[in-house]
């Protein structure tokens, strides 16, 4: 998306207003592994379809669309190609954004974003208006188990290139216990135990989430809970990718709270989230701060100072803020 100033006005509006078009092709070619098919080289839409199962017109009419934008590109008429944008939509390459790209408009997600106007009306989130409840009790209705096992795909390919960056910024190296809270599948955890030869890792998240999570190894344990009740105590590290956003100052003080509660004296608290800065420049956190306002009850991104606040309710003290070669920062805290 152009900034401000870097298109005549009706382009950026029209961009703007055509935007969901994009995501939506985007979701739906990845849905249908098109970019995998496109592995081996640049097939004619024709060939794709057959190789692919899906329509030849529709194939090649998105795959226009998206070509025109870099997302693929057309090296001959009718013949498309993956460019480095798609082959991140490849489901067997490093840090692929497959599951995130078909998860993001899967009912879970679109539904919700489809009740924008209601959640500005009313700042509830958009669940509550789609679904009569928060996303996380939405997930656990035994109707909604595929829908939930998609984000948790989702979340752990969104993990990939961010756990790598995190690992390669900060010396995991001295710590002998790391505890991921609402770790997930367990993707982040198992690449940072990689720098942390000496440590060993217990995996905390809903008892139905940490089940489904596989090839641990020998070092990690798991552990299902509430973070709002307890979490697992003695780790000298306790680590928290995108959970702090998911929930309101109220909340996040809560979860902190049970952490400073049984760490390690001597611990920290890496919290791994995009930090909103505070000028006028674009950033990520702004669209992931929309996001929550869409998805959650009372999430948002926070700025630094409002993360020092934030530790200082819970205890905690910001102790520092490392930038990763990702967009996503880790907050470090200590006990205050
Ligand atoms: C946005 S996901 C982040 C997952 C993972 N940390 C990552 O970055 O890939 C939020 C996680 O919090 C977990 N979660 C939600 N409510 C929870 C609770 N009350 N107790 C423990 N985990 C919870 C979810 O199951 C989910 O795995």
């Amino acid at each position: 998306m152009a900034g401000p100033g870097e298109l005549p006005p009706q382009a950026q509006i029209m961009q703007g207003i055509f935007g969901f078009m994009v995501t939506k092709c985007m979701s739906a070619v990845a849905a249908h592994r098109i970019p995998d098919a496109l592995k081996d080289g640049p097939l004619y839409y024709t060939d794709l379809a057959e190789k692919t199962g899906t329509d030849q017109r529709a194939l090649h009419r998105m795959m226009r669309m998206l070509s025109g934008i870099g997302i693929f590109s057309e090296p001959e008429p009718g013949k498309y190609a993956l460019t480095p944008a798609s082959e991140l939509l490849r489901t067997d390459v490093p840090g692929s954004m497959h599951g995130m790209a078909v998860m993001i408009t899967s009912d879970s997600h679109w539904q919700p974003w489809g009740r924008m106007e209601e959640v500005l009306k009313t700042g509830a989130s958009g669940p509550q208006h789609a679904f009569g409840t928060d996303l996380f009790t939405w997930f656990q209705h035994d109707d909604n188990k595929d829908q939930w096992e998609m984000f948790n795909v989702a979340m752990s390919s969104f993990s990939s290139g961010i756990a790598h960056a995190v690992a390669e910024s900060i010396d995991f190296s001295g710590f002998k216990h790391i505890v991921d809270v609402g770790g997930g599948h367990g993707y982040f955890l198992k690449t940072l135990l990689e720098k942390a030869p000496e440590a060993k890792g217990t995996l905390f998240d809903l008892p139905q989430v940490v089940e489904g999570a596989s090839d641990l190894g020998d070092r990690i344990q798991r552990e299902g809970g509430d973070f709002f009740k307890s979490v697992p105590g003695g780790g000298d590290c306790y680590t928290l990718k995108h959970i702090i956003h998911d929930w309101s100052d109220e909340q996040c003080v809560t979860i902190l709270k049970n952490i400073g509660e049984v760490m390690d004296p001597n611990g920290k608290v890496m919290v791994a989230e995009l930090v909103m800065p505070e000028g006028n420049q674009p950033h990520p956190a702004k669209f992931m701060d929309v996001n929550m306002l869409a998805m959650t009850e009372g999430g948002c991104e926070r700025t630094e100072a409002e993360y020092a606040e934030l530790f200082s309710k819970a205890g905690l003290k910001l102790n520092g803020i490392h930038p990763t070669p990702s967009p996503v920062s880790v907050v470090e805290a200590i006990k205050g």
